[in-house]
């Protein structure tokens, strides 16, 4: 790169799961293009993502992906600075396709290559189309595998102060919908579900730990269960008396009291973490943070904060969230980009550990 380009354009991939993402962003928050192949309905029948199967489709829509995405953005090889894509944590399969044809690109294009953590692009997706959030600030990622609470030093420094100890708040909605036979993925199901219900109508169990080491902790699983013999019982009901479910419990409701049991959950770690902190912003993170409840309670409990969503394009896995965090690390330190050869793909490594080296 020449050293008095102002401009950084980077084109990056996502793939961790059962989405292919090809983005281009510059200087981390101008979005030019992102194209997002989503496997979503072919998974559907199966009521969650077949791991084999989304490392095939993600091959097939690989080149149309990238060649969209350019045309979209009316750039070539000679405008793009940077190719990046996210190395871990995800599904081995599925983030290889990614992974393997940032590599081959940044070798043919003879482009410098960064390697992203998945958690710390969906951080960065509140960086995209929106300067105002500058770190120090409290991050709560809810993806679909992870519930965590991290303070974000700078850019490229993470603190992980709560993490989940069974079930993340994604999976544990998408449990619940699949048990009421609602389409995967469950958890804008569940949000639609709950519009009509009163969140106040059932009460379930909220875990906090007693421990202080684990007090910014997540265990979602116990409210899971609740909720599981909560509905056995009613399907009880409706079979004695010959009666589907619905005309014995109302869905809405319980959609809606189940819901808000995990928003409340995992608002109120956040707000012991802020004042714990000292913090002033939340910027929340992962494609539960498109959950319309878990919005309207942090922006009506949060007023001594500043409160960050993504917007809804980027709640969810995509490539521009990766091309904003490949974005930081280059300024924070990368002035060369990984050797090839010494990025893998990788199911499980935590933020901390990913950075450790920054
Ligand atoms: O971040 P993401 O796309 O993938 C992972 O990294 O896991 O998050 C997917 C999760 C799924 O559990 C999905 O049900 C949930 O995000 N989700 C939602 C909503 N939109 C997506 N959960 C609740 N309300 C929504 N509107
Ligand atoms: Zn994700």
């Amino acid at each position: 790169m020449e050293p008095n380009k102002k401009t950084i354009r980077i084109l990056a991939f996502e793939s961790s799961c059962d989405e292919m993402s090809c983005a281009i962003v510059e200087n981390g928050t101008k979005v030019l293009s992102q194209v997002i192949a989503s496997q979503a309905k072919l998974h559907a029948r199966f009521g969650g993502v077949v791991p084999e199967l989304a490392s095939r489709l993600h091959i097939q829509s690989l080149l149309p992906t990238i060649e969209l995405c350019l045309e979209q953005a009316q750039l070539e090889a000679k405008d793009i600075d940077y190719i990046a894509s996210t190395s871990a944590p995800g599904l081995v399969g599925s983030l290889l396709v990614g992974l393997c044809a940032a590599k081959s690109l940044a070798f043919a294009w003879q482009k410098p290559f960064i390697a992203v953590h998945h958690l710390a692009g969906h951080i960065a997706s509140n960086y995209l189309e929106n300067e105002s959030l500058k770190p120090p600030f409290l991050s709560l990622i809810v993806s679909g595998g992870h519930s965590q609470l991290v303070h974000v030093k700078d850019y490229t420094d993470f603190e992980i102060l709560g993490t989940t100890r069974d079930d993340a708040a994604g999976e544990a909605l998408d449990k619940i919908a699949r048990v009421l036979q609602l389409p995967y993925p469950g958890g804008p199901q569940i949000d639609r579900l709950a519009q009509n219900g009163n969140p106040k109508a059932f009460k379930f169990p909220k875990v906090h730990f007693k421990e202080p080491e684990k007090r910014f902790d997540y265990s979602f699983s116990g409210v899971k269960t609740a909720a599981l013999s909560m509905l056995n019982q009613f399907n009880m009901q409706a079979k004695q008396q010959n009666l589907p479910l619905e005309q014995v419990l109302n869905l809405a409701d319980f959609a809606a009291s189940y819901q808000q049991n995990i928003v409340e959950v995992l608002l109120d770690h956040a707000k012991m973490a802020l004042q714990e902190l000292g913090l002033k912003q939340l910027a929340i993170a992962g494609g539960v943070s498109a959950n319309s409840a878990l919005r309207a309670y942090a922006q009506e409990h949060f007023k001594d904060s500043l409160v960050f969503f993504p917007k809804l394009v980027y709640c969810t896995d995509n490539a521009a969230m990766i091309a904003s965090m490949a974005y930081y690390q280059i300024l924070n330190r990368e002035k060369e980009s990984h050797a090839l050869t010494q990025v893998e793909a990788k199911a499980s490594c935590t933020l901390a550990d990913f950075y450790a080296a920054f």
